[in-house]
């Protein structure tokens, strides 16, 4: 064994170390990475300096990388590589995005609980992502084990959720935040898609609830009924029992499973400090309810 992990929560988020990222990565060392991914569904890497390339080289190793999602009422310059989303609150200049920047209230999004890529028809598997410049305080991310939460529910409330399908859109959790810069053409590039609400990890077998403010209906319930199971959900997911707070430093990588996990940023004050990670997110093979093997009951 090379690598040792260390848990910062009793259910999962594991510290890796004895891992250089920048190194070239075998396939010995990996099946020890991937193994320690599926148990603490988190893995935290410390102390990595990391190009952007080395970056994108090590998240292939989990599975095909998405193009980063490309909205048409954003700034068209890039400041990151394709591969790469770019979570912060820089122009593509390096300077600070302007205070009436709609991507600003676009990026607000991201402090309500979900997972990445849920809104697209085959969805993410993991994030990667990385810390290159962090605030002096706040800009946390909150995670929260979505494995353990499904074990904690109760095997009625299992029974009820058992085979549903829930639509998500990235509409849904921008209107919760009061966005509404989505053109007809925006909306148009992502429709709405559907994914189960329970998923289980095909290489452990374990279940987990699967679902992200990106959700906004259960397909053939009413909307409010439907609307009113998710909000529920999340609420007892998101249980501080359930939930790690992570701090950020300059250096850290963190892998997460955003199948089993859902996260969140805390807010930091984003019109004086630079907060630049960098992500880029992994796909996963199929849309979740094909991969059930379930048909969406209109
Ligand atoms: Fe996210």
């Amino acid at each position: 064994m090379t690598i040792t992990t260390t848990r910062h929560h009793a259910l999962f988020f594991g510290e890796v170390e004895g891992v250089d990222l920048a190194r070239p990565m075998t396939d010995t060392l990996f099946a020890e990475i991937e193994a320690a991914f599926h148990e603490h569904a988190i893995l935290l890497f410390r102390g990595q300096r990391v190009t952007d390339a080395q970056h994108v080289a090590f998240s292939e190793w989990f599975g095909p990388v998405f193009t980063a999602t490309k909205y048409s009422w954003k700034d068209e310059k890039r400041r990151l590589r394709d591969d790469m989303a770019d979570i912060s609150n820089l122009d593509h200049d390096g300077g600070l995005l302007p205070t009436d920047d709609p991507r600003r209230d676009h990026a607000r999004g991201n402090q309500l609980w979900h997972t990445d890529n849920t809104f697209k028809h085959v969805p993410s598997r993991c994030s990667v992502l990385a810390a290159h410049t962090i605030p002096a305080t706040g800009g946390n991310t909150q995670f929260a084990d979505m494995r353990a939460a499904y074990d904690a529910l109760s095997e009625a409330k299992k029974e009820e959720i058992d085979g549903l399908i829930l639509e998500h859109c990235i509409t849904y959790s921008r209107e919760r935040m009061g966005f509404t810069g989505f053109t007809d053409a925006a909306r148009a590039e992502l429709p709405p898609v559907r994914q189960v609400l329970v998923r289980e990890n095909p290489a452990t077998g374990r279940k987990s609830l699967y679902i992200a403010a990106h959700a906004g209906r259960v397909i053939g319930w009413p909307d409010k009924e439907g609307r009113a199971l998710i909000d529920e959900l999340i609420a007892f997911a998101t249980q501080p029992q359930f939930v790690h707070e992570h701090v950020w430093r300059d250096g850290d990588l963190i892998v997460w499973d955003n199948r089993c996990t859902m996260h969140r940023v805390t807010p930091f004050n984003e019109m004086q400090d630079v907060r630049d990670l960098r992500r880029v997110t992994v796909s996963d093979e199929i849309n979740s309810v094909e991969r059930a093997g379930l048909v969406a009951a209109e």
